[in-house]
């Protein structure tokens, strides 16, 4: 998936201005920022959701070409939220994603991909009543559903996720970036916006740091999550530290203590 000299204006503001982007089957590429960075706007870019310009590919193909149920047997998107207007039960939620991905009937795979992000025997709960963990979780099912079949080597299927694990406790945080992991190690593409900076390092094949709208860098999380891009981007003076087992870049919050005292 490739974003070329992509532009993005609302009302009459400027919102991304001639971003370069690119993200290869079989990873996981993270885009990390500052609230109101652009992240979200990219993201949708890159889905076909809004209008932008210059151009993104699809496996090759100029997304503003293809026609919407194209896109959608190939490329699954979970928005930051969601509001479900109506009292919906869990299991009509994720068959929601069949639909979209053009699956003829449901074999099973709404039970197992509620399996797979913890939400076994959670079918018939209405989904006004769960939690917004729970919520989240059954979004990324019925993502999954979407694409998940779809995934051929020669011609991968693509998750873009925006901030899926902000509202989840630290297990369900990896049940979720693990699911991802599993989706890029099979040949599919994937993703990602986050704000946990570990989380980031821990799970991404590649970083895009944004900035006002831009590409500030991008690169392997070593390269990209360093003191000086993290202290101009979040305007804060973040010690990284270095696992030496990894070599896996780390964010020690505590560590700033010492900064401000120094
Ligand atoms: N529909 C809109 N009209 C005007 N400005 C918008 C609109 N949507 C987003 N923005 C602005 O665009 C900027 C980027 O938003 P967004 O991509 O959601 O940021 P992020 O996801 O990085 O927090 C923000 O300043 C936001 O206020
Ligand atoms: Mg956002």
């Amino acid at each position: 998936m490739q974003g070329k000299n992509i532009c993005v204006s609302l009302g009459r503001k400027d919102i991304l201005h001639d971003v370069n982007f690119k993200a290869d089957p079989g990873h996981v590429t993270a885009i990390i920022g500052p609230n109101g960075s652009g992240k979200s706007t990219l993201l949708k870019a890159l889905a076909g959701e809004i209008a932008s310009t210059g151009t993104v590919t699809l496996n090759g193909h100029d997304i503003s070409e293809l026609k919407p149920w194209q896109l959608a047997a190939k490329r699954g998107v979970l928005p930051q939220s969601t509001s479900v207007a109506f009292p919906f039960k869990v299991h009509e939620i994720v068959r929601l994603g069949l639909a979209n991905g053009l699956a003829a009937q449901d074999d099973g795979s709404v039970t197992t991909a509620l399996a797979h992000v913890d939400l076994a025997g959670f079918e018939q709960r209405s989904y006004q009543t769960l939690s917004g963990g729970e919520q989240q979780r059954v979004q990324l099912a019925r993502v999954m559903t979407q694409v998940w079949q779809a995934q051929r080597a020669d011609h991968p299927s693509w998750l873009l996720l925006d901030e899926p694990v902000a509202s989840l406790d630290i297990a369900h945080q990896f049940t979720v970036l693990g699911i991802a992991s599993d989706f890029a190690a099979q040949g599919g593409g994937v993703v990602v916006v986050m704000h946990d900076l570990n989380l980031t390092a821990l799970f991404a094949d590649c970083v895009y740091v944004m900035s006002q709208g831009t590409v500030w860098g991008s690169g392997t999380p070593s390269n990209t999550l360093t003191d000086d891009l993290m202290q101009q981007v979040y305007g804060i003076n973040l010690p990284i530290g270095m696992v030496p087992t990894g070599p896996l870049p780390f964010v020690l919050p505590q560590a700033m203590h010492k900064c401000i005292e120094a």
